[in-house]
């Protein structure tokens, strides 16, 4: 039928309009409010971007103080939500329990119903915003059996939820300067990434008037997947597979054979046709990393010699295909000690800014209506109803 485009996967469809963050795959450029993610990455905190992106500019230094202030404010779990935890196994991913407990948050906050009132909407993106660090690493804690820590709100953001994660309640947690620097980093390359599968779900999840807590939840549910955020945990998982450079060719020799579904995780991009910029600042802060806590890790030599023979060779020369942001974050975050089943966790808690953001954007456009694609319908044309008797 000549009704509708036709465009599977979204390739070539806009679905919105949007001020917060602009691409240019061909040339590897991400700028969020027109700033370059390497000068924010470089510059700014996670706290900074996620102001820029939820208002549109750089805060001044009272208004940042304020939302800081803010934000902290909001970091407490209710009483009762903690207990939702005891509900799942302890061997439960991450990515499951922050699906529930997120989605769990509307009953708790019977005004983030009412979307239509701007302030009902920004303190449900504050309590997103301060919650999620509060959840992550409780999950992360109810995994390993120890005791879920309460926020320190005399922490930043980042330092907080490390001392939430490894922190013990018998023990002083020291943050680490350059591991908090890292950590805050990590989170700003991942805050937004305009219309990615993970944010259209928020927005057409959104569109029919859902309640945020909901919405975000339906984002995580979507960010699970091994071709979205879950690849971080995939790569490193495959990277560890690999294990010594001379097994490198084995691998690429398999992402390149069409019969063997094998791809090289944390290669290629739907929008990125060059270097993705956020892999630029992941690779540098390995060595950051690696520096502070005097640590090293073979894997990250395999990462490196695995990008360097994929670059060279035609195959992923011809189709574009170049490291992405998840290629080396599991080798940080690896090192700073997380388990990599909180991989994917750690990315829905930085990316719930973008997906507030972009909420929060769509419901205040006037001209907004609910998503409702169309299709091509292939099933059978109409028949009668056959009784089962004569089936
Ligand atoms: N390894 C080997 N071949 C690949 C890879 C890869 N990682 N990625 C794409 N290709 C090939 C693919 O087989 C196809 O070949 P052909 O044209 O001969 O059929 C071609 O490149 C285009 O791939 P596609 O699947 O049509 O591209 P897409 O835009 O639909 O998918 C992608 C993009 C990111 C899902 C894909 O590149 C992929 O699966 N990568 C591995 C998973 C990954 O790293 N995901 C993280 C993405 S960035 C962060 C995020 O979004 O969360």
């Amino acid at each position: 039928s000549g009704m509708f485009t036709y465009d599977p996967g979204f390739t070539s469809t806009a679905s919105c309009d949007s001020g917060l963050t602009f691409i240019d795959g061909e040339e590897g450029v991400l700028l969020h409010r027109g700033y370059p993610i390497g000068q924010l990455a470089e510059d700014s905190s996670f706290m900074e971007v996620s102001y820029l992106l939820l208002n549109g500019e750089l805060p001044n230094k009272t208004e940042l103080d304020d939302f800081e202030f803010t934000i902290t404010r909001h970091t407490m779990l209710h009483d009762q939500l903690r207990q939702f935890y005891q509900g799942f196994r302890r061997d439960a991913h991450p990515m499951a329990i922050m699906c529930g407990v997120v989605g769990a948050l509307s009953a708790f906050y019977h005004d983030s119903t009412d979307i239509s009132d701007p302030d009902h909407r920004k303190i449900s993106s504050h309590r997103l915003i301060a919650k999620m660090p509060t959840i992550a690493a409780a999950a992360y804690k109810y995994s390993i059996g120890q005791p879920m820590m309460q926020p320190d709100n005399s922490l930043s953001y980042t330092g907080n939820f490390l001392r939430m994660t490894f922190g013990v309640p018998a023990e002083e947690y020291e943050v680490i300067p350059a591991v908090e620097k890292a950590m805050d980093r990590i989170f700003i390359l991942h805050a937004d990434h305009e219309q990615n599968a993970s944010t259209s779900t928020v927005r057409l999840a959104g569109s029919s008037g859902a309640n945020p807590f909901a919405c975000i939840a339906a984002g995580i549910a979507c960010l699970w997947g091994p071709a979205h955020g879950g690849a971080n945990e995939a790569a490193l998982n495959m990277l560890r597979e690999i294990g010594t450079p001379d097994r490198i060719p084995e691998y690429i020799a398999r992402a390149k054979n069409k019969d063997d579904p094998f791809r090289l995780m944390g290669f290629g991009h739907r929008v990125y046709k060059n270097y993705d910029p956020r892999a630029t600042v992941m690779q540098k802060t390995v060595r950051e990393v690696f520096d502070a806590l005097k640590v090293t890790d073979p894997v990250f030599d395999v990462a490196l010699q695995l990008e360097e023979m994929a670059l060279n060779d035609p195959y992923f020369v011809d189709k574009k295909l170049f490291p992405n942001v998840d290629f080396y974050s599991g080798v940080i975050l690896s090192a700073i000690g997380f388990p990599t089943e909180m991989f994917t966790a750690l990315f829905a808690l930085a990316r719930t800014v973008g997906w507030v953001a972009q909420w929060n954007e769509m419901i205040s456009d006037p001209g907004q209506r609910i998503g409702r694609p169309r299709q091509l319908y292939t099933g059978p044309a109409q028949r009668d109803y056959v009784p089962i008797g004569q089936r």
